[in-house]
């Protein structure tokens, strides 16, 4: 009976410990995800012709924002560049249409683009 008794409060000693040690960790897991827009560019592809602050097939996304700074038009002007494609602006390379990309990841990505592709 005593020895039950002991039993159940190292368990519940044992169960904060680690239920905080798995609270820490969520935590630090949900500040590290990245956000929407990173997410929508690594399952499209679109790292392979872009990285965030070097030119590489395509411009860097830092220096689309740059480019774009203060444009109004700049979203929805992106957001068609992505989906039919295009070249002209940046070189002669073109940049390829995603007509399967829907709008709201469309979005998501041109938003992140033109924030600076932040990391977080
Ligand atoms: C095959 C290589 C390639 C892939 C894949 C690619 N891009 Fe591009 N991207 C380019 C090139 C090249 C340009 C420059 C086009 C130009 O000069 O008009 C460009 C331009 C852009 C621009 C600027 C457009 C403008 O008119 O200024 C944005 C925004 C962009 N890409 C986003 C994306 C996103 C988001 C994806 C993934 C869904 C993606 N790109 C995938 C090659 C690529």
């Amino acid at each position: 009976m005593f020895g039950m008794a002991r039993g159940g409060v190292v368990c519940a000693v044992f169960t904060l410990v680690v239920g905080g040690l798995v609270g820490a960790m969520t935590s630090v897991a949900c500040a590290a995800e990245a956000p929407r827009g990173q997410q929508v560019a690594a399952a499209n592809a679109c790292m392979g012709c872009h990285a965030v602050d070097r030119k590489l097939v395509g411009p860097s996304f830092q220096q689309i924002a740059a480019k774009y700074k203060g444009d109004a038009q700049a979203p929805a002007k992106l957001a068609r560049k992505v989906k039919d494609g295009g070249s002209g602006v940046w070189g002669m390379i073109p940049m390829p249409a995603h007509q399967s990309m829907n709008d709201a990841d469309i979005r998501a990505v041109v938003d992140w683009v033109l924030a600076g592709a932040p990391s977080r």
